[in-house]
Parts: C-alpha cells; sequence; structure tokens
C-alpha cells in the first residue's frame, strides 16, 4: 500500500497506475504538508499490509516538506516494520542539504531520494537522480556481461550527457558556490514575499522555501508571468535565474493591478474584480 499526500505530484499516481498497486491519498494542510493525524488513522487500518510512504521534501505548489520524524513514529506506533519510505526532493532537495537542513536523508531513515537536475541545478535537458540504499539497488541490478556493468536503469540504454551537467554544475560552483546560490534565492524570496505583504497581498511562504505563494493574481498577469496556479493560488519560485529586477519588475504590476482596484472599487462600490 503506497500512502501519498495530495499536495504530491501527478507523477506519483501514474507510476503507481503504471505498476498496478494499491495507494491512499492523505489529507494535508493548509501549507500543504500531510497531515499526521490522518496518516495516523489509515495507517491504524492498513498495519497488516507491506507501507510505502512517499514524503514530500517540498510540494510542487508550496513547497510543504513532511516531516520524516513524525512518519517514522508512527510507523513504529502501530509495529509497522515492512516499511518503504521514499523521499521526493526534486526541487528542494539540493539545496536544504547545503543549509543543513537535510532531516530527510538516509540517517533519518528513509530508503530512497530524488531530485531532478533541471530545477535548482538547472540542467537544461530533464533529468534527475534517484539515491537508494545499496541493499535495494542490488536487489534489481543485474550484471550484464556485455555492457561490463550492474544494469540498474529500468528502460536500459541511458542519456550520458545529463550526468555531465550535473556533474558540471558540481564543480563550476563547488558546494560553497551552490550554497551561495540556495541564500540568494532564499533572500529573493523573502523579500517578494515582504513587498507582496506590503501591497496586504497575502503571500506566504513555508520554512526554507524559495516558493512565494500568493492569492492567484488576474489571468492577465499570470500569463505575462507565466505563473503556475492550482484553484485560488499562485507561485514565483525564486530560482537562482530569478533576478532581483525581475521580482521588482512583478511587485511594480502588481502595484499597478491594485491601485487600479482600489480605484475601480472607489468609484463602483459594487465592483468585484
Ligand atoms: C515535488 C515534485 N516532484 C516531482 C516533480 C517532477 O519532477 P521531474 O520534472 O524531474 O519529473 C516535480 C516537478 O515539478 C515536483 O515539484
Amino acid at each position: 500500500m503506497v500512502y501519498y499526500s495530495e499536495a504530491t505530484h501527478y507523477s506519483v499516481q501514474k507510476n503507481i497506475s503504471l505498476l498496478n498497486m494499491q495507494s491512499i491519498v492523505i489529507r494535508t494542510n493548509d501549507k500543504g504538508e500531510m497531515d499526521y493525524e490522518d496518516l495516523k488513522e489509515t495507517l491504524q487500518l492498513h498495519r497488516h499490509q507491506p507501507a510505502i510512504i512517499l514524503a514530500n521534501i517540498g510540494t510542487t505548489m508550496t513547497e510543504a516538506k513532511d516531516d520524516i520524524a513524525q512518519i517514522q513514529a508512527i510507523l513504529k506506533r502501530y509495529a509497522i516494520k515492512n516499511a518503504y519510505l521514499h523521499c521526493d526532493a526534486a526541487l528542494a532537495g539540493t539545496y536544504l542539504s547545503l543549509l543543513g537542513e537535510s532531516q530527510f536523508d538516509f540517517s533519518h531513515g528513509c530508503d530512497s531520494i530524488a531530485i531532478s537536475g533541471h530545477k535548482f541545478i538547472g540542467s537544461p535537458i530533464p533529468c534527475g537522480v534517484i539515491l537508494v540504499k545499496k541493499h535495494y539497488r542490488d536487489r534489481v541490478g543485474r550484471s550484464i556481461p556485455y555492457i561490463g556493468t550492474f544494469d540498474t536503469t529500468i528502460s536500459g540504454s541511458r542519456n550520458a550527457i545529463t550526468p555531465l551537467f550535473i556533474w558540471y554544475a558540481i564543480q563550476k560552483y563547488g558546494k560553497n558556490g551552490l550554497l551561495k546560490r540556495a541564500q540568494q534565492s532564499l533572500e529573493n524570496a523573502d523579500y517578494l514575499t515582504k513587498e507582496l505583504n506590503k501591497m496586504s497581498i497575502g503571500a506566504w511562504r513555508n520554512e526554507h522555501a524559495i516558493t512565494v505563494v500568493l492569492p492567484r493574481p488576474s489571468q492577465k498577469i499570470c500569463n505575462k508571468w507565466s505563473l503556475a496556479t492550482d484553484g485560488d493560488i499562485a507561485h514565483v519560485i525564486c530560482m537562482p535565474g530569478v533576478t532581483r529586477m525581475m521580482l521588482e519588475n512583478f511587485v511594480a504590476d502588481m502595484k499597478k493591478k491594485c491601485a487600479l482596484l482600489k480605484h475601480m472599487r472607489s468609484k463602483h462600490p459594487d465592483f468585484t474584480g
């Protein structure tokens, strides 16, 4: 049985369907973090079944992090020995570890971690890294004499360029350079949140998140800035490539929109736009 929160990336459900596995969606709180009470109640009902828990280390929309310690405590409470914990750290995995905030690694009891190479690292071609405990890798890996190595892939042949892109970024920036990029992104996220709040826009972000969540702006602004939206929220991810000047221009657009709305409301009290 796979357990994952409702804020999980759509690719997870797709893979569960492909693998024909059973799964249960766990509720999240307002910030996008797993509701541990719901996980507790659900696991209690299924404690006879081996569990795979997918924890988000930075959800797609709000960059919420599920708490591995709480998940481990629940597994322990119900004596679920046959459990596997995967961390989807697609965006945040890279920089949380640099910030010393990686409460989701193997020492915290997780069995595998995935990160994307085309997000924080910035590979121009989609790619990723999955880290798995060696004994799991050895379970699926097979020695293939004519390729002279262990095959641990699903598809067989794989892209040789994308690992080079990741390697290149690590060589180019080094640990300190990547940390600096992370700190700059966090500063930019803080700047944007505060600027929007000054306009009475309820922008917020999760702890150590470079993602700023805001009420969905007008369609015109969403289109102009290619904002990702989900229901009544939108987000701005302050990736290292997002400069302060871009954010200032975005803030200026939002200011103009706010001024226009204020004007319309003063002229037409019934205006709800
Ligand atoms: C939390 C999370 N997991 C997975 C993905 C998908 O990763 P990829 O683009 O490497 O398939 C994303 C992408 O937005 C994501 O935010």
